[in-house]
């Protein structure tokens, strides 16, 4: 059985090693500068965890783990084109330390790159992954346009939002999941919930990251703080704070939000104490407990020893936490 930080360091040894491509280089360099600047790599690590419920040779997987996260990677750059970020993981995100051109071609060829790499290499193959690889892949842009469409919407309903994260990020969680169980050919049954394990746990894993974006510390988060607040995102925390607000502060919240000339920095500093006012720091970390709990509850029923699963359960609690 492997660490986390075991399996951390084997992804990263993969990475480290592979070549994308060489020429042109204004293709490829864009891709191993966003690849080589790491990230956490949760999507990998738990692909391996879940293999390793049922079989000690993780190294055989490293394609299909390596394939999760150049996808993952892929949808940072157009995200972050998106949602107009300069920042990632503390350094410039592809399109502003390059161009808008190259983090659509370069995040174009990381994606197919990432089908190459689920299908090819890699002694462990099953057919079924394709499909479930494909189907998260269409969820993700779907869930990144209703991420879009809610920017320029007023009456997002919190069922709407849980929904929109389920698409833009779970699916992937769990998916990686699901293909690391299908690979090490579990029972069907313990692959399903090691999915809705992926799903809640994706759901808290969301619902922290977008409290980051406001209240975290800009040093480790590696991103910039109040960027959501900038783009209007219907996070939890507006979504709570649009429903819980008085007269007043409901007056001051749609002043900022439909603002066209404003200091950016006086619009996060206004909206952040409207937050801090009508509370709605503490409803989400409730929410995010709410869905770590869930998460268990999932991981509980699939069918392995229990010491087995201590190092997701581990995994999952250090997500709940996490500062970055
Ligand atoms: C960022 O994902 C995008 C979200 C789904 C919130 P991560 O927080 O996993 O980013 P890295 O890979 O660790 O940088
Ligand atoms: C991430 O949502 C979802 C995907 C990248 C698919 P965010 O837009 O919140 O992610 P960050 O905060 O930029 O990492
Ligand atoms: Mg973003
Ligand atoms: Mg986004
Ligand atoms: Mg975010």
């Amino acid at each position: 059985m492997f660490t986390s930080s075991q399996l951390l360091e084997k992804v990263n040894d993969y990475i480290s090693h592979l070549i994308y491509g060489k020429q042109p280089s204004g293709l490829y360099e864009p891709i191993e500068y966003a690849m080589s600047l790491g990230g956490k790599r949760i999507r990998p690590v738990l692909m391996m965890m879940a293999y390793n419920l049922y079989r000690e040779d993780v190294d055989s997987i490293l394609s299909q783990a390596v394939a999760i996260e150049t996808f993952h990677n892929f949808s940072l750059l157009h995200d972050d084109l998106m949602d107009n970020a300069d920042l990632r993981r503390g350094m410039p995100t592809v399109h502003k330390k390059w161009n808008t051109d190259t983090a659509v071609l370069s995040g174009d060829a990381m994606l197919v790159l990432s089908y190459k790499f689920m299908s090819g290499s890699g002694r462990r193959y099953v057919p079924s992954i394709m499909g479930l690889f494909s189907r998260t892949a269409v969820e993700v842009c779907e869930g990144q346009q209703y991420d879009i469409d809610y920017e320029s919407r007023m009456d997002v309903y919190e069922h709407e939002y849980l929904e929109m994260i389920r698409l833009k990020t779970s699916v992937l969680l769990a998916a990686s999941l699901k293909i690391g169980a299908l690979l090490a050919e579990a029972p069907e049954e313990d692959a399903q919930f090691l999915y809705d394990f992926g799903i809640n746990l994706g759901i808290a894993f969301q619902l922290r990251d977008d409290m980051l974006d406001v209240y975290g510390d800009p040093e480790v988060f590696g991103k910039k703080i109040g960027g959501d607040i900038l783009c209007n995102k219907k996070t939890y925390l507006l979504i709570q704070a649009l429903h819980r607000a008085d007269v007043k502060q409901l007056q001051e919240l749609k002043k900022w939000i439909n603002a066209e000339n404003y200091d950016p920095e006086e619009k996060i500093k206004a909206i952040t104490a409207l937050y801090d006012e009508i509370g709605v720091r503490a409803l989400c970390e409730d929410k995010i407990s709410h869905y770590t709990l869930l998460a268990e509850t999932n991981l509980d029923m699939v069918k392995v020893p229990e010491e087995k699963k201590q190092p997701l359960l581990d995994e999952m609690n250090k997500l709940m936490f996490r500062e970055a």
